[in-house]
């Protein structure tokens, strides 16, 4: 499986892919952990900074994971690197699951705050507040979205640290090409 030669990813699937993977690290790291209570305790989150930039950066990666599927749909077909079938299987999967958390991970958090009745806080100033009307809905009684937001949002950062290991794995011990394939030049090969 030494040096073969992959197709890259073309330019938009690598700039959607990196672009993703810092702000989706950038949103974590401004999920301060009690700001849910905060809002509950009755602060106008348009205060709050931090507030403010992890919604944003939130919506999106939301935003740009719908334009990337779109994009995912219509892109030439990419030529993986031929590797054994339960590696590529474990691959697609972990892809599957990102692809959901993407979606998942945002939505669950305009769960939480339309069913306690937040506005939407956003960068320059934009707030909805809209979404309250699910306060009153069937949903609203199912669960905490706020937890399942949480929860959410580590479980991403989990999944994406284990699809990264495995990346550099690919990189540094099989040397097999499928990291150079999604990084913007021939770096380190
Ligand atoms: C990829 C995007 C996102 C990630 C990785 C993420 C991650 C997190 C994490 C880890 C927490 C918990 C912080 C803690 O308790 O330590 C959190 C809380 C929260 N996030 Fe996000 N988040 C994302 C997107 C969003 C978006 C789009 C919004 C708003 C529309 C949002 C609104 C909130 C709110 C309101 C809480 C507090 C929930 C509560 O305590 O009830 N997040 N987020
Ligand atoms: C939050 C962080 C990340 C998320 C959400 C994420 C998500 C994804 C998704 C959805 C794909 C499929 C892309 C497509 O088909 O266009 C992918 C591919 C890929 N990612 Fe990530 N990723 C993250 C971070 C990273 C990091 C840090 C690395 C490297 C150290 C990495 C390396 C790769 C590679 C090499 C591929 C191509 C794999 C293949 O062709 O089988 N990713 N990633």
């Amino acid at each position: 499986m030494n040096q073969q030669s992959t197709k890259k990813y073309d330019f938009l699937s690598r700039a959607f892919h990196w672009v993703t993977a810092i702000v989706v690290i950038s949103a974590f790291v401004l999920g301060p952990g009690d700001f849910g209570q905060i809002m509950r305790d009755g602060i106008d989150p348009a205060t709050r900074g931090d507030i403010v930039w992890h919604e944003s950066l939130g919506i999106f990666v939301f935003v740009m994971t719908v334009l990337r599927l779109l994009w995912v749909a219509c892109r030439p077909p990419v030529s993986h690197t031929k590797m054994p079938s339960w590696m590529q299987v474990t691959g697609t999967l972990v892809h599957v699951v990102l692809w959901i958390l993407l979606l998942a991970v945002p939505t669950t958090a305009l769960l939480s705050l339309g069913t306690e009745s937040h506005p939407l806080t956003l960068l320059w100033g934009v707030q909805v507040d809209k979404l309250n009307v699910l306060a009153t809905s069937s949903i609203a009684k199912l669960v905490d979205w706020g937890d399942v937001h949480k929860f959410l949002g580590d479980v991403i950062v989990w999944v994406a640290s284990i699809h990264a290991a495995a990346a550099i794995f690919h990189h540094l011990i099989l040397k097999d090409g499928v990291l150079s394939a999604m990084l913007p030049y021939k770096w380190f090969r």
